[in-house]
């Protein structure tokens, strides 16, 4: 079993305890609220996860919708979110990614107590910020999550950047029986020792992958997450060429992926910048080939027949503007060490298992210096670093925050399985 056992960081600052179906019906558009103060409902709710025609399936939902509305805060400005459980067990919402102060974390039984059916919570934070972030549940998070819970978080630039349009695909992924009911068996001893539950059906804003339509020579920016339980993602734009500006939210040097594919394991986001460099009424395909042998068509970029915007790209910067992250200062980090394997700031996340893990740190984005012994280039701050089978990942973050923070795998099922941990800075 995979597991991430003893304390292992010793500074000052730290003292440790402990299938897809293919539809015809538009990529619906995430439902947005605007910013201030918010107020979300967790209840069960009913979602049609295949189609108009598909059959309604139970699930879990905030604000009666799959996934939950998106939220827009504005970069430093205080946010205030009211979440109501009218679930019949407890729950918390945790705002993946979003360095905030540890009371606000959304972790029951470490940063506060559980939010009792019929009860409220209120969590108040001003991101620091901007970028693609996003909400679910920490409370019985494999069933939580797999039933639904989960939502788009966006925290906008002070300034917008430069594009034609705005795009988020929130994806999920979900393991349905054939009358589309969401499959019993969370938990279960296969998922928690292999790759976790994988499911058979995935959506996109909740619904069943679907033609976008685009039009020749626009430039959009593409948000992506990954909302699912356990399967990991590997886009590839058919003849397009996304220039990754931003992971997990934190701005990069805009670069193409390595291979072409946008890999995004569970709780990853990536920003794109799509320039629509195709032609007038032709069709590309966005297939997501990361299982061997189980390649599908996640959605089809269906170019209008009109005229083409612009006859060259977009000439606007791509880079997006710097986020206040605290630079590590290397030379007097200390060195500390994750082992995937029975036992466990500069951080090294060494797997010994045959699995693949994203691992999530709690409250602090990371600094990822080297995969495998060689640099990682432009520059990327993760609060979710996917390990292959025998990676070692070297990291760095400055530990400003205190309080009691989780490290985790983000497969739910190797979370719930012991692949996590808590870490204390003071
Ligand atoms: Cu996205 Cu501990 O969580
Ligand atoms: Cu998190
Ligand atoms: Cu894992």
């Amino acid at each position: 079993m995979n597991s991430v056992s003893s304390p292992f960081i010793t500074r000052r600052k730290f003292l440790f305890a402990a299938a897809s179906i293919a539809a015809s019906v538009p990529i619906r558009p995430a439902l947005a609220l605007a910013t201030g103060e918010h107020r979300i409902r967790v209840a069960p709710g009913q979602a049609r996860l295949t189609g108009p025609d598909g059959p309604r399936t139970p699930v879990w939902a905030y604000d009666g919708t799959v996934p939950g509305p998106t939220l827009r805060l504005r970069q430093g400005r205080p946010a205030r979110i009211i979440v109501e459980n009218g679930l019949g067990e407890d729950t918390t919402v945790h705002w993946h990614g979003i360095r905030l102060p540890n009371a606000m974390d959304g972790v029951p039984g470490l940063t506060q107590p559980p939010i009792r059916p019929g009860e409220n919570f209120v969590y108040e934070f001003t991101p620091p910020d901007a970028g693609t972030f996003w909400y679910h549940p920490h409370a019985d998070s494999l069933v939580q999550l797999g039933r639904g819970l989960a939502g788009a978080l966006i925290v906008e630039e002070a300034e917008p950047v430069a594009v034609d349009r705005e795009l988020l695909w929130l994806l999920q992924d979900w393991r349905l029986t054939k009358d589309g009911q969401i499959a019993a068996g969370f938990g279960n001893m296969m998922d928690a020792a292999m790759s976790g539950r994988v499911g058979n059906v995935v959506t996109v804003n909740g619904a069943p992958p679907a033609d976008l339509t685009v039009k020749a020579g626009e430039r959009v920016r593409l948000r992506l997450a990954n909302a699912s339980l356990a399967r990991i993602m590997a886009l590839r734009f058919e003849v397009h060429r996304p220039v990754i500006v931003a992971i997990d939210g934190q701005p990069c040097d805009p670069h193409e992926p390595e291979g072409g594919r946008l890999v995004l394991a569970p709780a990853m986001r990536i920003d794109v910048v799509l320039d629509m460099q195709g032609d007038p009424g032709k069709r590309y395909a966005v297939i997501d080939e990361f299982y061997d042998g189980l390649a599908y068509s996640l959605t089809t970029l269906a170019y209008d027949a009109g005229a083409p915007l612009r006859d060259h790209p977009l000439d606007a910067p791509l880079r997006l503007p710097a986020n206040p992250l605290p630079a590590p200062d290397l030379a007097k980090a200390e060195r500390h060490e994750i082992v995937l394997q029975g036992a466990t700031c500069r951080l090294t996340m060494r797997n010994e298992t045959a699995w693949w893990h994203p691992m999530h740190v709690h409250g602090f984005s990371l600094s990822v210096l080297s995969r495998n012994g060689s640099p990682v280039p432009h520059r990327q701050w993760q609060d979710t670093v996917l390990l292959a089978p025998k990676d070692t990942i070297e990291c760095a973050f400055v530990a400003d925050n205190p309080g009691d923070w989780m490290l985790h795998c983000h497969v739910a099922d190797h979370q719930m399985a012991g692949l996590m941990t808590v870490f204390r800075v003071t």
